[in-house]
């Protein structure tokens, strides 16, 4: 084949424009699948074989030629011709160099069904890939908040907790919570993530090849052979869906978005906890960057960054909906579009995971701040209403009778503590609470008292346990 030819320069005159090929080729950016490529012409070579379209040779010469032009391409001796406008187009090229059986390796194929095919092992090994990432950011969390615990169970109950902070509602102090409470928090909203890019793993592992161009083939092909040669757990039904469904490219953007609005919130609290205001958290001098001009600035930057790559996820999940909408069927061109934002949102959702492994295992959480910014006794208000509810008292006339004593202690009556021990309603025992504001005794599930924080970091932990092993599964990554 003349290496700038096109695979289709037979039905035309002359050679194709530069602004067309500028536009229409996309070997720059879909090299980047050459593997899961190769992969599906190997068993599309070994299928073709098993019902006799091609000799047990001939599979044997396009098998070595694949082997060569994969080594080529991984080890960067591959030479792209002018004609190569895909990585499709690259590999079949090169195998036809090496091998007159090249020829034939195109038998009862299409680009169509090709691109779908390699595209789905693509991103099968890349959400595994995320997969993991996220688990090593939980895995992070998770050592937060054991190191947020002081030693359970040994008396003083309500100090059993290194790090108390205030929690917040409106950004508002609202109880006391224990760090580790807090940092559980995102843990677990980061295993509704795992959940989502497996469903999404799932819903890409379907083979669409064999699907032709949209119709099949005359040919008597075995669709099934070449599913369980790539190891897909299912098959297509329709061939004209098969060619052109990318749902499975939104689900995976969907997940990452989702998931990169979980890491833009924890991006956001840390750039607010390093705040002077808030002081909650110091980070890492390998995790924080400088200004060119304020010598005493220590910038968020990975924070922040964290945050912000949120908005180009979401960005490549819409852009893709805005390509797939309204488009008839089977393929378009308009389909090309489906591979730059999702390798984009896997390489920023990864980048981003990795930062934030990185500023959490080396940040410092300021105790003394956090515990010194939990200890008005205002945050006890709720506790107190409770106490007198464990008493009785309806919950209504419980809030009545505390905020009245809170709004006497704001207007300068005396201290919280001092008039809620004198009051006959409250007394000692209540007046305790405000001196120890009780996050140790919610004890209600998922609450952050001693017991049940020490059973949902159990939970947590067996969680990250079947989830390691769920991810692990039968996709191991290539994505890198
Ligand atoms: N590079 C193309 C893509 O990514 C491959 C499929 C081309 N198919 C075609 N009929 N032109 O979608």
């Amino acid at each position: 084949m003349d290496d700038s030819a096109t695979l289709w320069h037979g039905r035309f005159d002359g050679d194709p424009a530069a602004a067309l090929r500028a536009l229409n080729d996309s070997l720059p950016f879909d090299r980047r699948m050459f593997r899961e490529d190769i992969a599906g012409s190997r068993a599309h070579a070994t299928m073709l074989a098993a019902v006799g379209l091609i000799t047990g040779e001939e599979r044997d010469a396009l098998c070595a030629a694949l082997d060569t032009v994969e080594a080529e391409m991984a080890g960067g001796a591959f030479v792209a011709a002018p004609g190569d406008e895909d990585i499709h187009t690259a590999v079949e090229r090169r195998v036809t160099e090496i091998t007159p059986a090249g020829a034939k390796l195109h038998t009862g194929r299409s680009r169509n069904d090709q691109v779908a095919t390699g595209l789905r092992l693509w991103t099968r090994s890349a959400l595994t890939a995320v997969a993991t990432d996220v688990l090593a950011l939980q895995g992070t969390l998770l050592n937060c908040a054991r190191a947020a615990c002081g030693p359970f169970g040994t008396g003083a109950e309500h100090r059993a907790f290194r790090t108390v902070l205030p929690g917040y509602t409106h950004l508002q102090r609202a109880h006391s919570v224990p760090l580790a409470h807090h940092h559980l928090a995102h843990g677990w909203a980061l295993a509704r993530d795992v959940d989502r890019l497996l469903e999404a793993r799932r819903r890409a592992d379907v083979s669409p090849l064999g699907a032709g161009a949209l119709a099949g083939s005359t040919l008597p092909l075995d669709p099934s052979l070449t599913a369980d040669e790539l190891g897909f757990a299912e098959l297509f039904d329709n061939s004209i869906d098969a060619v052109s469904d990318r749902d499975f490219v939104a689900d995976a953007l969907y997940a990452l978005a989702m998931l990169g609005i979980h890491l833009s919130r924890i991006g956001e609290e840390l750039v607010i906890w390093a705040s002077s205001e808030f002081g909650f958290v110091e980070m890492d001098d390998a995790f924080a960057t400088g200004s060119s001009m304020m010598p005493q600035k220590k910038n968020p930057d990975v924070a922040e960054l964290a945050r912000a790559k949120a908005g180009r996820l979401i960005g490549n999940l819409t852009g893709l909906l805005a390509v797939l909408k309204g488009l008839p069927l089977a393929y378009a061109k308009d389909l090309q579009e489906d591979k730059e934002p999702l390798f984009d949102a896997v390489d920023t959702a990864r980048l981003t995971l990795a930062a934030l492994v990185g500023l959490l295992d080396t940040a410092e959480f300021a105790d003394e701040r956090m515990r010194e910014a939990a200890s008005s006794p205002y945050l006890a208000a709720t506790d107190l209403a409770e106490w007198l509810v464990s008493q009785g008292t309806p919950f209504r006339e419980a809030h009545a009778v505390v905020a009245e004593v809170v709004r006497r202690s704001l207007a300068g009556d005396d201290s919280l503590s001092d008039l809620v021990r004198a009051d006959s309603r409250l007394g000692p025992e209540a007046a305790e609470l405000v001196d120890y504001p009780g996050s140790a005794l919610r004890m209600t599930r998922g609450a952050g008292g001693v017991q049940e924080i020490a059973d949902q970091m159990r939970r947590f932990e067996r969680r990250l346990a079947t989830d390691a092993d769920r991810v692990g599964g039968r996709h191991r990554s290539n994505a890198e």
